[in-house]
């Protein structure tokens, strides 16, 4: 997976660092235009999933729309060179100083997750002598059988608009002047592994289209969100996510329109496997029952272990000929029990001053770092090498 030349480059750098493959990110993303753009699908890349300004300018050349779910990730994406027509604006809690930025760059359209945010967006684009475009995000009740904090389309569920209050919303609709809706969204979680899941969601976004086209309203948009997970278990084997079956689900399943347009906002396969996070093992240990491998990267730089109890690979990636495997727990500098990367983990004898990748994580891991303890800031590292 790495090359000499950049772990000969890993050697003289401090470590913990981001690492983004680019050639590998670049052959993805060539994926997505092959199964998907080609198709006519307008895929949005979620921001929130990694929005370094490099990772951005990638996505900008490849010609894909955005996805962004802050006021502060509409200015990245703008200030990246997205064009605002191709920025689509999520999230449940939106204050209205973020409404206004969406307003004020005329972004394609705003994804509304509540009654009460359709009517304060229609004040506010009214205060602006504007009209917002909205997509209404409808929770469709789909189970993801994801990890629970990652799953968001069952009704318990906090986001998007519950199906009994679309009488409110059809009776609403016309009262709001400065409203034009556009489209209908939906996104029941991420890291979806199986294709099951997307073909329930393309049969209940075919019934509630079917629901707004008989009220009279001509739909642009379908919006079926993200989620397609990533093989965290063999990123080598598995660098590039399967995207001619994703998209094959739906080019299967969703029945569109003459006029309309399917829109998807993929972020994690888009990035996930194109990431590492380098870090080397600072001391070793024999505990009573384990063996510890204390390394110099903790939850402040990946938290996702911590959060969702999830499995990075763990490489070792410097010189380690005939050393014979053995079991760890490889755990991170942070005063919390929690900051585990992984327990009884194999792995070749580990020696102070190893240096190790921690693989999949271009997605959701260095946007997701904080500076809890007050860890130095890290840096980032990209290599366009092609093998
Ligand atoms: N659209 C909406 C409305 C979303 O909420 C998300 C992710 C996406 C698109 C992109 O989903 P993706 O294709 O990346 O699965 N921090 C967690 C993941 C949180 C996902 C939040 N929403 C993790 O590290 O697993």
């Amino acid at each position: 997976m790495f090359s000499t030349k950049q772990l000969d480059s890993f050697k003289k750098r401090t470590t913990p660092f981001y690492f983004y493959d680019l050639n590998l990110f670049r052959k993805t993303l060539e994926q997505i235009k092959e199964h998907g753009v080609s198709k006519g699908y307008h895929i949005h890349y979620a921001l929130k999933a990694n929005s370094h300004p490099q990772i951005l300018a990638e996505i900008v050349k490849a010609g894909l729309s955005a996805d962004c779910v802050s006021g502060g990730e509409v200015e990245r994406a703008t200030e990246c060179g997205f064009s605002p027509n191709k920025i689509a604006f999520a999230g449940v809690g939106k204050r209205d100083i973020e409404i206004e930025i969406g307003l004020k760059n005329n972004i394609l359209c705003f994804n509304v997750e509540s009654v009460q945010e359709l009517q304060v967006i229609d004040q506010l684009a009214s205060q602006n002598n504007q009209t917002a475009r909205v997509a209404l995000r409808i929770n469709p009740n789909v189970d993801a059988n994801t990890h629970k904090y990652i799953t968001t389309g069952l009704k318990e569920n906090k986001f998007g608009i519950n199906e009994k209050d679309l009488p409110d919303i059809f009776k609403l609709l016309p009262t709001l002047n400065n409203i034009e809706l556009v489209g209908i969204h939906f996104h029941i979680g991420s890291q979806i592994e199986k294709l099951e899941p997307f073909k329930k969601l393309c049969l209940r976004a075919n019934e509630l289209n079917d629901i707004f086209e008989n009220k009279g309203y001509t739909l642009t948009i379908i919006n079926v969100g993200g989620g397609f997970g990533i093989n965290y278990s063999n990123p080598d084997e598995n660098g590039i996510p399967d995207f001619k079956k994703f998209f094959g689900t739906f080019e299967k399943h969703i029945n569109l329109k003459p006029h309309q347009q399917l829109h998807f906002e993929l972020g994690r396969s888009v990035v996930g496997q194109s990431g590492s996070l380098i870090t080397r093992v600072l001391f070793t240990k024999t505990g009573i029952e384990k063996n510890f491998a204390i390394i110099d990267a903790g939850m402040t730089e990946l938290i996702r272990p911590a959060l969702y109890q999830a499995k990075h690979e763990i490489q070792i990636i410097s010189d380690h000929a005939n050393r014979p495997e053995k079991q760890y727990e490889i755990v991170g500098p942070i005063c919390e029990s929690s900051d585990v990367f992984r327990t009884g983990y194999e792995i070749a004898e580990l020696k102070r001053g190893d240096i190790l990748a921690i693989r999949s994580c271009g997605a959701y891991g260095e946007v997701m770092k904080s500076q809890y303890n007050l860890r130095h800031e890290i840096g980032t590292a990209f290599s366009d090498e092609t093998e």
